[in-house]
């Protein structure tokens, strides 16, 4: 999975993961920029738990990483379907026997491994790539209306309120 932002996406924050600390405000970004993009209360907190379980494995397993946060806009014959999604990249040693925590009966160190089966449950989709090079876990949830009809003049999408997103980042 190329971490270059695709057609029709707007980067909005690329952040680092070298602290708890910074896991804690990855949480807690993902929580604004979801209630910034009309995701209610219950929505926000689904996909902060969500980005907040896999920004924490990249954390501990591999030591860093970077969380990236997009808005994308795509077509369907249909319909235009705007996502938040989020990248977590890191270049640690790559998950081990992921069959089998996608199965549910990879036991950790605590009982039976839970924090990416619960993140799939909360999201429309977590996508993983894993390898000796690293770990690129992709979370997408659809946005539930069409964002904000003003233009925005610093990203590629017609419409989005990604100025005010930023501005609550900073
Ligand atoms: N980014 C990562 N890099 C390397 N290993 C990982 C990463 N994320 C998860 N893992 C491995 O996958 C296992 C399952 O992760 P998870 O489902 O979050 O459960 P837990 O963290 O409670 O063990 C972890 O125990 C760890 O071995
Ligand atoms: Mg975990």
């Amino acid at each position: 999975m190329s971490l270059d932002a695709p057609y029709g996406s707007a980067r909005l924050v690329l952040m680092p993961l070298q602290s708890e600390q910074d896991v804690v405000l990855c949480r807690n970004r993902a929580r604004i920029i979801a209630a910034a993009l009309g995701f209610d209360r219950q929505q926000q907190v689904r996909i902060a738990t969500a980005v907040s379980e896999i920004a924490r494995n990249a954390f501990r397993y591999a030591g860093s990483a970077t969380a990236e946060f997009l808005l994308t806009s795509n077509r369907t014959s249909t319909r235009r379907k705007q996502s938040f999604v989020t990248v977590v990249h890191d270049q640690g040693p790559g998950i081990p026997d992921l069959p089998s925590i996608l199965a549910g009966t990879h036991q950790g160190v605590t009982g039976v491994a839970m924090g990416i089966l619960s993140a799939k449950r909360l999201m429309d989709s977590v996508h993983i790539e894993t390898g000796a090079s690293g770990t690129t876990v992709r979370l997408d949830q659809e946005l539930p209306r069409i964002v904000s009809r003003r233009k925005c003049s610093s990203c590629p999408l017609p419409l989005c309120n990604y100025g005010r997103v930023l501005s609550l980042c900073r």
